[in-house]
């Protein structure tokens, strides 16, 4: 299961991320697709300098049910096992999910579930939390709620904007993305209830 399908919005950082770590070989997939809602995304323009394949769906006017049927295509067309969201800015729908079932991850610039939906960052400044971060879990039919793989912590510190906080929650961003794929792909993991747990994994001390 290592054929990567990206579904992306706009700047395409986290996509970025995870190509080099597959270029530097601490991720072992390859991207078999990126696939953008929207044409003019920074994202699919650095897949294509990349030499990826990169497909814009274009999302406007289309239903939502339709919408999902065409990207299922386009993946199943390029034989993708696993779909990383990385900045696309749209619910999946109940069929979608159905079709990829615990192989859709979703990166959230919080620790989930605190602040789920837009402008997480502001969320965070505008209520007074000290520690930020970021979360990816597995993709359901909700926003920003399936079981969480991975998440790492970025404080907030006294004088941040939302930039501020944004570039040091994206600085973890790209290094747990990678790790949550690696962990997805290496299978061993479980699922009680909404725990992700690694049971194969000798306990750790302390
Ligand atoms: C990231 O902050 C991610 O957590 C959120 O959307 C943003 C996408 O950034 N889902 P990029 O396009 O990966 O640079």
């Amino acid at each position: 299961m290592r054929r990567l399908g990206i579904l992306l919005s706009g700047r395409g950082s986290n996509f970025e991320a995870i190509a080099a770590s597959i270029a530097e070989k601490r991720l072992d997939a390859e991207i078999a697709v990126v696939v953008s809602n929207r044409p003019e995304a920074r994202g699919l323009e650095r897949a294509r300098e990349l030499g990826l394949t990169a497909v814009c769906v274009p999302s406007k006017g289309v239903e939502r049910q339709e919408y999902d049927r065409r990207v299922v295509e386009v993946l199943r067309e390029h034989n993708v096992e696993l779909v990383c969201l990385a900045g696309f800015m749209r619910l999946l729908s109940g069929y979608f999910i159905r079709e990829f079932p615990m192989r859709i991850l979703n990166i959230h610039p919080s620790l989930l579930p605190s602040f789920p939906g837009l402008d997480a960052q502001h969320q965070a400044l505008d209520y007074g939390v000290k520690v930020s971060g970021c979360t990816v879990h597995f993709v359901d039919e909700n926003l920003d709620s399936g079981p969480i793989l991975i998440q790492a912590v970025a404080p907030v510190l006294d004088g941040d904007t939302a930039d501020t906080l944004s570039a040091r929650i994206l600085k973890e961003e790209h290094r747990i993305y990678t790790e949550a794929i690696r962990l997805v792909l290496a299978g061993g993991w479980k699922l009680e209830g909404r725990r992700v747990t690694q049971p194969d994994l000798p306990p750790s001390r302390g």
